[in-house]
């Protein structure tokens, strides 16, 4: 699943950036290039960094539309 929607980064580039050794939203966007559009993901990276139990624990913390 793509977490960047402006670059194509998927959830697997962004956990092997992650496993490399990035640790800030900065560092995942220097190594995948996810965020560096109009940065509308870079609250999900933000939450994968903390781990909160994959994409799917991550998009349970956003707002959803009615
Ligand atoms: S969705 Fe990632 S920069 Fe736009």
């Amino acid at each position: 699943m793509f977490v960047c929607m402006c670059i194509a980064v998927t959830e697997h580039e962004i956990r092997e950036c992650i496993h490399a050794g990035a640790r800030t939203v900065e560092e995942v966007s220097e190594c995948s290039m996810a965020g560096t559009g109009c940065g509308g993901c870079r609250e999900t990276i933000a939450m994968l960094l903390e781990n909160k139990g994959g994409l799917a624990g991550a998009l349970d913390g956003l707002p959803r539309s009615a």
